[in-house]
């Protein structure tokens, strides 16, 4: 299993690029299922998410070819109505597939995901939001499975207890396009990989409006293929920002698109870094006058990303004053904080609030790499940290950051991958 070994203390300078935006990706390949003729994706980022979606998607009939960073996905011969435990265990999203399935196929058997180490995930939401719009949903032997569907357009909510979710929203809006009338979602998610989706199912010929939480469907006979490029990657870009701040660097961030990331910028200018929107990207410089304490509730979009709640946590390990993160959207996702405090953060945690004292230096150790962002983490503590860190099982890293340590070792950072 491969490892990276950083050495830290280097101000990080230089220019990163953003890959396209993986959280975005996902859904429109699986949306693409529901066209009637050839799909090309642009700026598709290589990740190991995005080969196991490739995978599910021959699975169900799809062809797909990649060249570079395009995607060809023709889904003509979509006709596979099962996803099966081991495709689905192994990627959250790939219960993307159930939405085109019961629109398409009119029927559908897709397995449950099961935990995960953030904490419980669970698709209630997904579930509603297909009864609501008339599917009979059962849920057997680990098994979500929908048969001859008789779809009606409704209007309903689809917030949960910890808001609007971003899955359901997109299952259900896959999962209406083809009802003939309107159907109205209430309480749905606006993040902007949901938004992409939106952008891409019109760009197909489906009729949907967004207005504020509120999403109209009006149904359409069938989609087109199109050509679609993807937006860029906030949680990278934001990853990259912070990779700024806690080496006390100056990284244009090239790509990134600044009005998907407000609050996140507005946090990070608070603790001292400055952030100058320049063409065609952002310029962060550390200040070192300014820096300070902050608190942070990570919520649904525009708030706080719960994706880039790990990260924060190591550059407020290093930022002076006592800082507080509570996670509202995942109570669970704190895995990384034991792994920093072995570095030397001072963390204490209380129900889902963090309380992070700011300490002049963290040391280098060996760590182990529990999830995609807590992995972000300990790489971003490492590159700041005095000595050498080993960051084991970065597997995790690879489901998601394009050529980390690659883009970083472009900036300066000492780090390397061993096998
Ligand atoms: C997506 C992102 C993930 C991000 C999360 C929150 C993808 C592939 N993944 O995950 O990186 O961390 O949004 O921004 O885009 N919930 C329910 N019932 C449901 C579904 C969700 O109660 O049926 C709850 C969840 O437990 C969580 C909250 O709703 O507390 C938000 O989850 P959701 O937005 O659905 O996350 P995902 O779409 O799984």
């Amino acid at each position: 299993m491969d490892q990276f070994i950083v050495e830290g203390g280097v101000p990080l300078r230089g220019v990163v690029p953003i890959s396209g935006a993986k959280n975005a990706t996902l859904p429109i390949m699986a949306a693409s299922l529901l066209a009637n003729s050839p799909v090309t994706l642009r700026n598709v980022p290589a990740l190991m998410d995005i080969d196991s979606m490739m995978r599910m998607l021959h699975h169900v009939g799809a062809d797909v070819v990649r060249d570079k960073d395009s995607l060809v996905i023709d889904p003509t011969r979509f006709n596979v109505a099962e996803a099966p435990y081991d495709l689905v265990r192994k990627m959250r999203a790939s219960f993307y597939v159930l939405g085109p399935m019961v629109a398409k196929l009119k029927k559908a058997k897709v397995s449950l995901p099961g935990g995960c180490v953030i904490g419980r995930r669970p698709v209630d939401l997904h579930i509603k939001g297909l009864e609501a719009l008339g599917a009979k949903v059962k849920v057997e032997g680990g098994y979500v499975i929908v048969d001859k569907p008789k779809l009606k357009p409704a209007i309903f909510s689809l917030e949960g207890p910890s808001g609007s979710s971003v899955g359901a929203t997109c299952n259900t809006l896959m999962a209406a396009v083809f009802i003939e009338g309107r159907a109205v979602i209430h309480g749905a998610a606006k993040e902007p990989e949901v938004m992409a989706l939106v952008d891409f199912l019109n760009e197909m010929g489906a009729k949907i409006e967004v207005q504020d939480s509120t999403i109209t469907i009006e149904g359409v006979k069938e989609l087109h293929g199109t050509e679609h490029t993807i937006i860029p990657d906030r949680i990278e870009a934001g990853t990259y920002m912070v990779a700024a701040a806690i080496t006390r660097g100056d990284l244009t961030i090239k790509g990134c698109h600044l009005p998907h990331m407000e609050v996140v910028v507005s946090k990070l200018r608070e603790i001292g870094l400055e952030v100058e929107p320049v063409v065609g990207g952002a310029r962060c410089r550390f200040a070192n006058s300014r820096q300070s304490a902050i608190n942070i509730r990570t919520l649904p979009y525009p708030g706080f990303p719960t994706d880039l709640q790990a990260q924060f946590s190591s550059l407020l390990a290093l930022t002076k004053g006592e800082s507080t993160i509570t996670e509202t959207i995942y109570p669970e996702r704190f895995m990384h904080v034991a792994e920093l405090s072995r570095m030397g953060a001072e963390i204490s945690l209380y129900r889902a609030t963090a309380t992070i004292c700011g300490v002049d230096k963290l040391q280098g150790a060996p760590v182990m790499a529990t999830d995609l962002r807590a992995s972000a983490a300990l790489v971003l503590a490492a590159l700041a940290a005095e000595g050498k860190t080993e960051i084991l099982r970065v597997y995790h890293i690879d489901r998601g950051y394009e050529r980390l340590e690659k883009k970083l070792e472009a900036v300066g950072a000492r780090i390397r991958r061993v096998g």
